[in-house]
């Protein structure tokens, strides 16, 4: 089997293959950590948005969506406290001037004692047979736990540090792992230093009126400071939610991993409204809503966990990741953050304004405790596209490469195909287009051999292929192949719409929330 980095290498350039995600600027030699989606990546990333936002806002009566400004006023980002507090630790190699992420040193200095026992497990498997009982072997297994126990200590000293701001016991922690540097082998580092994410720009046109502004690095402030306008236009009643998805950017220090850590990204957020004192209920109920969403699309629920936080940002006072199994390992893919008044206080202190609701049940107002939801579209991006993408050996000794995109989000959900490109055949096939694509994405395709149309889309994800052959002329049937499968079908060509549309259709996928 491939290791994790060539497996990786295939993402990314499968990707660029076959139109999903380009380097910005790729003609200048592009620019680090910045992305641009191509013509079935753009289809991808809509559906993904598409799938958050009717489960999120269209599904849930108690939930609105907006659609704020990048740019806000620079004191809100006094008032969130990522003026002064969104940095992250940095720190240099001396030998080979690298940047690092300190925190992210640690972190993958503990990936690679989680990669041993990943490989444990493998071994042990492989040993038992089909008596293996995994569970039991992580609990019992004298190595596997000494490996567990170092890990998790690693971990926990590292979040003590930085929620004390102790940046010398980082910097410790480093030395005392012997971590190098991975591009010089040098462990000759500087003292960790703490560094600002946010991106400064300029608003106006002379340079002395000019007002320094940020981009958001989260679209989070822009429903908070929205909060009352949207609750007494809308009416809304606690609990209640805002959701939004919009660009973010941010400076990133380690910026590699393709679409997994960018300098700008889009995020999908929703803020929940509620009573003071029930934010643990509805902390663990978004936890479970949250999961059931990722597990709707049928991605493997051994692919997902969660990850409790012990370092808490600066607004929170409990949270939460959902974790995915990446091709670089476990990483967060979601966030699910119990922020408290924090944010709607701190408004309220910073424009002098009043930020409560009237709770007609209690006859009295408050500053309503906000349960956040925050994930990365370019992240969920990547973990559809890493996991769905497969290479099979066939039968007849060959392989296959197919991306088993969940049908609901694939760019194209059917192609076209004349057997021939004679015949009359297009024209039928054309005629079918014409008619599908009222309801769905549909690609035409007459050019090569049938079975070499059906590799193309198989890798470029399409779900189904339709196929007008000289049957057709004759009895109005069609063959549809079945990506997953290979399966084939011969079908009334007045059926090819309703057998697409019931395995594509967002409702039946929804459904499984
Ligand atoms: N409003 C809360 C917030 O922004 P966060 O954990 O910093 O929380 C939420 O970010 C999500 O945004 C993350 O779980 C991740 O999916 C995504 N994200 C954060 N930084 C990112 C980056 N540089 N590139 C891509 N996605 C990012």
């Amino acid at each position: 089997m491939a290791n994790q980095e060539d497996i990786f290498k295939k993402v990314i350039s499968h990707a660029k293959e076959y139109g999903y995600v380009f380097q910005s600027s790729e003609i200048y030699d592009g620019l680090s950590a910045v992305y641009d989606y191509a013509q079935n990546g753009v289809e991808l990333k809509k559906n993904i948005r598409e799938y958050w936002w009717q489960a999120m806002v269209q599904l849930n009566d108690n939930i609105v969506g907006i659609d704020a400004a990048i740019f806000m006023h620079p004191t809100t980002w006094k008032a969130s406290g990522h003026v002064d507090a969104f940095n992250d630790p940095l720190i240099d190699n001396k030998d080979s001037k690298k940047r690092y992420r300190a925190d992210v040193l640690v972190e993958d200095y503990v990936a690679k004692i989680e990669a041993k026992i990943d490989k444990e497990v493998t071994k042990a498997a492989k040993r038992f047979g089909d008596s293996f009982d995994k569970k039991q072997f992580l609990e019992t297994n004298q190595r596997v736990l000494d490996y567990q126990t170092k890990g998790d200590g690693i971990l926990k000293r590292l979040g003590k540090s930085l929620e004390n701001e102790d940046l010398a016991d980082v910097k410790a922690l480093i030395e005392e792992l012997e971590i190098a540097c991975p591009l010089s082998g040098s462990k000759n580092w500087t003292d960790v230093k703490q560094f600002n994410l946010m991106f400064g720009t300029k608003l106006g046109a002379s340079a002395d009126s000019a007002m320094d502004l940020y981009l958001r690095p989260e679209t989070a402030q822009g429903i908070f400071v929205n909060f009352l306008n949207v609750q007494k236009t809308g009416r809304m009643k606690i609990p209640f939610g805002i959701a939004q998805t919009g660009k973010a950017f941010r400076n990133e220090i380690v910026a590699r991993q393709f679409i997994f850590r960018m300098r700008e990204f889009e995020q999908m957020e929703m803020q929940y409204f509620i009573k003071p004192g029930t934010q643990q209920e509805w902390y663990e109920k978004w936890k479970e809503k949250r999961m059931k969403w990722h597990l709707s699309l049928g991605m493997g629920e051994e692919n997902y966990r969660f990850h409790d936080h012990e370092k808490l940002a600066h607004y929170a006072d409990a949270a939460a990741d959902i974790e995915f199994k990446f091709p670089f390992g476990f990483k967060e893919l979601e966030g699910i953050h119990s922020r408290t008044d924090f944010d709607l206080s701190q408004h309220e202190e910073f424009s002098g304004k009043k930020l409560q609701y009237f709770d007609p049940e209690e006859n009295k107002s408050y500053v309503p405790y906000v349960l956040e939801t925050s994930i990365g579209l370019d992240r969920m991006f990547l973990a559809v596209f890493s996991n769905s993408l497969k290479e099979e050996e066939l039968e007849n000794g060959t392989t296959r490469t197919v991306l088993k995109l969940p049908a609901v989000l694939a760019p194209a959900k059917a192609a076209v195909l004349p057997l021939l490109k004679r015949d009359g055949l297009p024209e039928v096939a054309q005629k079918l287009v014409d008619e599908l694509k009222w309801d769905f994405n549909v690609v035409y395709d007459e050019k090569d051999a049938v079975g070499r149309r059906y590799r193309r889309q198989d890798a470029a994800g399409t779900p189904f292929c339709v196929t007008v052959d000289h049957q057709t002329l004759e009895d109005n049937t069609v063959t549809i192949r079945h990506r997953d499968t290979m399966e084939q079908q011969r079908v009334a060509l007045d059926q090819v719409k309703a057998i697409i549309s019931k395995e594509v259709d967002m409702r039946y996928w929804l459904q499984r929330i």
